[in-house]
């Protein structure tokens, strides 16, 4: 599997990517409205190792799947799709409703990657029956809400600090994106 756009090439993400990976899911200033603490680099390789595995659902009514953003030869963030229980974010029981996630490395940010990794994303998810797409941030993450919006999702559901389930204690936001938009 692979999404190509006109700068960047999205394919599995694989162990081999965890020292560019920890560069930014081991950097405190990234993590703070992620659902995960910074990570170590072993912590780092054990979180693709499993994304990794999770890519034989690739295909399935039910799938888990991350990809890595490469620019030229470097990994500068990955995107993450899935319609299966995650730890803090439930599936939906409709397969056609998937969730995504999102995290790049700062020496990559303000360039638009992105908006145009994800965008690709949703297209490549709208192509496969997708229906609907949720995503969800803390309020205070505005960029991952300015986005959002760009890429034409909706504010749709606000959580109190009071119920956030991750232990942050932070308002959050759920947005979705609806397949009758178009891209
Ligand atoms: C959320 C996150 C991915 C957004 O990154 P980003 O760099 O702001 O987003 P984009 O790559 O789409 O870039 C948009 C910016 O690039 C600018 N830009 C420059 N060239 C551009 C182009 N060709 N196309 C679009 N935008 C471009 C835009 O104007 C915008 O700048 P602004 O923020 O000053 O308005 C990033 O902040 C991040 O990784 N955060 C940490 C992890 C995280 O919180 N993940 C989300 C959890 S819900």
């Amino acid at each position: 599997v692979e999404i190509r756009t006109e700068r960047l090439v999205l394919r599995p993400i694989e162990v081999g990517d965890a020292a560019m990976v920890h560069e930014y899911r081991g950097d405190p200033s990234v993590v703070t409205y992620l659902t995960h603490p910074a990570l170590d680099l072993d912590q780092t390789r054990e979180r693709l190792t499993g994304a990794a595995a999770s890519w034989s659902t690739a295909g399935r009514k039910r799938f888990n799947l991350t990809f890595a953003v490469v620019l030229g030869e470097i990994v500068i963030g990955d995107v993450h799709v899935w319609n299966t229980p995650e730890p803090f974010q439930p599936a939906s029981a409709d397969p056609a409703e998937v969730w995504v996630g999102y995290a790049f490395n700062p020496r990559f940010h303000g360039h638009g990657y992105a908006t145009e990794a994800m965008r690709a994303l949703v297209g490549w998810s709208l192509e496969r029956g997708v229906e609907r797409i949720y995503a969800n941030f803390y309020a205070a993450n505005t960029s991952s809400h300015a986005l959002l919006k760009r890429l034409g999702f909706d504010d749709h559901q606000f959580y109190s600090a009071a119920q956030d389930e991750s232990g942050k204690n932070l308002a959050s936001c759920q947005m979705r994106y609806t397949s009758s938009h178009g891209l």
